[in-house]
């Protein structure tokens, strides 16, 4: 079916400048009321809101996250998220597969562990040369594995390049306000977190990159659905796609949750299309 779309109306626009997006420690008394008032997701899943609730101010205060809620004047909380800096990484095929070889020249084998290093590598190469692995990549696996055993014990991990990006956490709602956004009368079927979205986070990450290097935002899905809604969600609504190319290191509390990222200049513009787009209907004139 056809749609007609058209622009968000100027009283919508005043709806949403009415609502009130900021740091959960700018007014940390009301504004934690507010948070504290949550309606939890009936569904399940509410790791997000409690994680906010049990950590989010001090976070917020220490800066090891930016913690925000999203409130109506009257002090109704709608939404909370937080964003920090993060960071992404380029794979690269041959550093993986040197990587799988030198695991299985080095660790799969007991006896490698007390050899010196010198006898470690040439006990590689012998490998590799029996195994066929290319010579280029039993070089880079031998070039990590010095370059892993002189940084300090390992903690110096060496990827082809990096990539600077935000990562948003913490995403969730109040499932209790369906009543009050119904009444702030926007008139329209979108879901309140994706209207706020596209409100009030995108345009954080547009004044980041104006001030530092960073051209992403991305996420890790808290989703254990079989048909993956809110990974389809993430997708859909919010424009974030499973990433394929990049990397990350991941905490390990979000081991399910697959990394979903977006370029910060596509948020631009798709926030841009998104309130062009703001109103729809059926198209009547569809024959
Ligand atoms: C994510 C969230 C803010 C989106 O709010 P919204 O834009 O108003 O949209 P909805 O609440 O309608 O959610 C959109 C869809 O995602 C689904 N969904 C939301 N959270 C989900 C979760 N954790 N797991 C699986 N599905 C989820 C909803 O059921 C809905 O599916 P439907 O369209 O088939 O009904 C809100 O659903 C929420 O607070 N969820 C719980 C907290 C959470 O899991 N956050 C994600 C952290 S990564």
């Amino acid at each position: 079916m056809n749609m007609r779309k058209w622009h968000i109306t100027d009283s919508q626009k005043s709806i949403l400048d009415s609502i009130i997006c900021e740091r959960l420690s700018t007014n940390p008394r009301s504004n934690v009321a507010a948070l504290s008032a949550f309606v939890k997701n009936p569904y399940g899943r509410n790791g997000p809101l409690s994680h906010l609730l049990d950590h989010g101010l001090i976070d917020d205060q220490s800066c090891s996250s930016a913690v925000y809620i999203i409130r109506t004047r009257r002090n109704e909380g709608l939404l909370a998220f937080s964003l920090k800096c993060g960071e992404l990484y380029v794979r690269d095929s041959r550093e993986f597969n040197a990587t799988q070889a030198l695991k299985k020249a080095f660790f799969d084998d007991g006896e490698v562990s007390c050899l010196s290093q010198e006898e470690q590598i040439s006990r590689f190469r012998e490998i590799c040369a029996k195994k066929s692995i290319d010579k280029n990549q039993a070089d880079l696996a031998i070039k990590m594995h010095v370059d892993l055993c002189k940084s300090e014990k390992g903690q110096v991990r060496h990827v082809p390049n990096t990539v600077p990006g935000i990562l948003l956490v913490d995403f969730c709602k109040n499932f209790g306000v369906s009543e009050t956004w119904r009444a702030l009368g926007l008139g329209v079927e979108r879901p309140m977190g994706e209207i706020l979205f596209w409100k009030f986070v995108v345009p954080i990450a547009l004044s980041v990159k104006k001030i530092i290097g960073c051209n992403y935002m991305f996420l890790y899905a808290a989703d254990l659905t079989q048909d993956e809604t809110l990974i389809n969600y993430y997708s859909e609504a919010l424009n974030f796609k499973r990433e394929t190319k990049y990397g990350v290191n991941k905490p390990v509390y979000d081991l399910l949750c697959p990394l979903m990222t977006q370029t910060i200049s596509d948020m631009e513009s798709r926030r841009t299309r998104y309130f062009q787009e703001f109103n729809m209907s059926p198209d009547d004139d569809e024959e």
